[in-house]
């Protein structure tokens, strides 16, 4: 079963708590967290303070995309927060192992992301320790930038890859995704389907997302 997982970070923040609820009303699966930390990315959002604010009147898993130097020093306070999942960049650890590591020992589920221009080879050596795979389709940093078709190739090869390894781990696809291109993004092989703009700089927001479920649930 496919997923759909909103990110707030397109919400309108005044009423992030009306925003939530909005989504969760309309089929949403998972809440999409960007954390960026203006080091990583060209960009700065939110910390646990606002993690732990949604984890509170929310109920859906929280899903915890880290764009941050030295993710090892917050995954805790990420997990306090409410976090059930954590995605780690592939690009800016050293010792992912260990960081992976850190992560299920708190029984968080674990992701490992790749930019747009990061080979899916090589994650030959790290694939069966993670529990999903996010493919970013845009360089990460900004909501509301355009999708990387590329990014569709590096989907179907991982598709194969894990498939013909039989392995129990997901595909994310975070960036750019909207009612056009969603079809193609399922097709390719993906599981979990982030989505920021398209949802909530729609003017109706259930709208989109129920028309989203309807491609995600086709076979
Ligand atoms: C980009 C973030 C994405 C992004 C998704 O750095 O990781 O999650 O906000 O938003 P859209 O769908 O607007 O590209
Ligand atoms: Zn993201």
């Amino acid at each position: 079963m496919r997923l759909l997982c909103p990110s707030i970070l397109s919400a309108d923040f005044l009423n992030l708590g009306e925003e939530i609820k909005i989504i969760e009303e309309s089929g949403a699966d998972i809440i999409h967290c960007d954390i960026m930390d203006g080091h990583f990315v060209p960009n700065i959002s939110f910390g646990p303070d606002v993690v732990s604010a949604v984890n509170k009147i929310s109920k859906l898993p929280l899903d915890v995309h880290l764009m941050i130097e030295k993710p090892e020093l917050y995954i805790d306070k990420f997990i306090d927060a409410g976090a059930d999942m954590i995605s780690v960049h592939f690009e800016n650890n050293y010792h992912l192992n260990r960081i992976i590591s850190q992560i299920k020992l708190r029984n968080c589920k674990t992701g490992i992301v790749l930019n747009p221009a990061t080979p899916v080879s090589l994650l030959d050596d790290v694939l069966g320790i993670a529990d999903y795979i996010l493919l970013m389709s845009v360089n990460p940093g900004f909501g509301g930038q355009k999708f990387i078709p590329a990014v569709l190739n590096k989907i179907r090869q991982l598709r194969k890859v894990i498939d013909d390894r039989k392995l129990n781990v997901k595909i994310q696809i975070d960036g750019g995704i909207n009612l056009d291109n969603i079809g193609v993004v399922c097709d390719a092989g993906a599981d979990m389907i982030v989505a920021g703009a398209s949802i909530f700089k729609a003017g109706d927001k259930k709208s989109v997302i129920q028309q989203m479920k309807e491609f995600i649930s086709k076979k």
